[in-house]
């Protein structure tokens, strides 16, 4: 049985896990969490599949190395990509966000009609998709690879009008389809929501994965009951591959609060 006073453990491929961390810090506010960004090869999003195995075992090993209870792959690609095979590898509970999100999206719909948006690496993985299979086979799924998405998300271009028309441009084809639910298949796109919302209109339920993953979380947790004890806040650990000062400072953006100490660690040793 795992130690309930142990971390949970996150990676991610650098930033974008944070919206992932931030629902976890909400929803559970004591339990102490390691989140590893993997800043320096970021983004996975394009990479090959055996890369992202590679990495995503590494990101693996670095966290069971901080003794942690549980891994989450909040990165859309690795747990695309990798989360079976990590499962298979390790005896540790790993969670991915694929399967949270896909839930969500079934849940949402009305029409049976759900639109994936996601990086290169997960839209070709079909993950979502095989995911929403799984659950309701009658459902259509439509995925569009949104590669430009990233990149604007991190320089900040959040409600640019170049973004929007980026967004006009993969999004709207989805919109012929009359998908009543689009989930947002990337760690970044929570942040784009505004301007998704301009192209897609308000009657499209936007199914934030994150979001029902802390819940998945918390209901392993309690059900293994290795829920942490302990009422104060829970103790947060920041790691990286590379400069942890641009981690620490563009943070805020992905947590909606400031990181204190945020540490560099050499991951090509895992
Ligand atoms: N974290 C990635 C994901 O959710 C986005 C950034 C990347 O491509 O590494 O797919």
């Amino acid at each position: 049985m795992p130690d309930r006073n142990s971390p949970i453990g996150i990676f991610d491929s650098g930033l974008g896990g944070l919206t992932v961390a931030r629902e976890i810090f909400q929803l559970l506010p004591s339990e102490d969490v390691v989140y590893f960004g993997d800043v320096g090869r970021s983004p996975y999003g394009p990479r090959s599949k055996e890369i992202i195995m590679q990495f995503s075992r590494q990101d693996t090993n670095f966290l069971i190395e901080q003794e942690v209870k549980i891994i989450v792959a909040a990165c859309n690609t690795a747990s695309s990509i990798a989360l079976e095979f990590l499962q298979k590898e390790y005896s540790l509970q790993i969670l991915g966000v694929i399967e949270p999100g896909a839930v969500s999206a079934v849940q949402a719909t009305r029409n049976g009609k759900i639109g994936v948006i996601g990086t290169v690496g997960t839209i070709h993985s079909n993950a979502y998709a095989k995911a929403i299979e799984a659950i309701d086979p009658k459902i259509k799924v439509f995925s569009m690879a949104c590669p430009l998405f990233v990149p604007l998300v991190e320089e900040g271009y959040l409600d640019k009008e170049a973004t929007f028309l980026i967004a006009e441009d993969y999004v709207s084809p989805l919109k012929t389809t009359g998908v009543d639910t689009l989930i947002l298949g990337c760690t970044h796109y929570p942040l784009l929501k505004p301007v998704i919302r301009r192209v897609l209109g308000d009657k499209v339920n936007l199914i934030d994965s994150a979001t029902e993953t802390s819940r998945v979380v918390y209901q392993h947790l309690l059900k293994t009951e290795a829920l942490n004890p302990k009422r104060s806040q829970g103790e947060r650990k920041f790691y990286v591959s590379d400069v942890p000062e641009q981690f620490a400072q563009m943070a805020r953006h992905f947590l909606g609060d400031a990181v204190r100490s945020v540490m560099r660690i050499d991951i090509t040793k895992y």
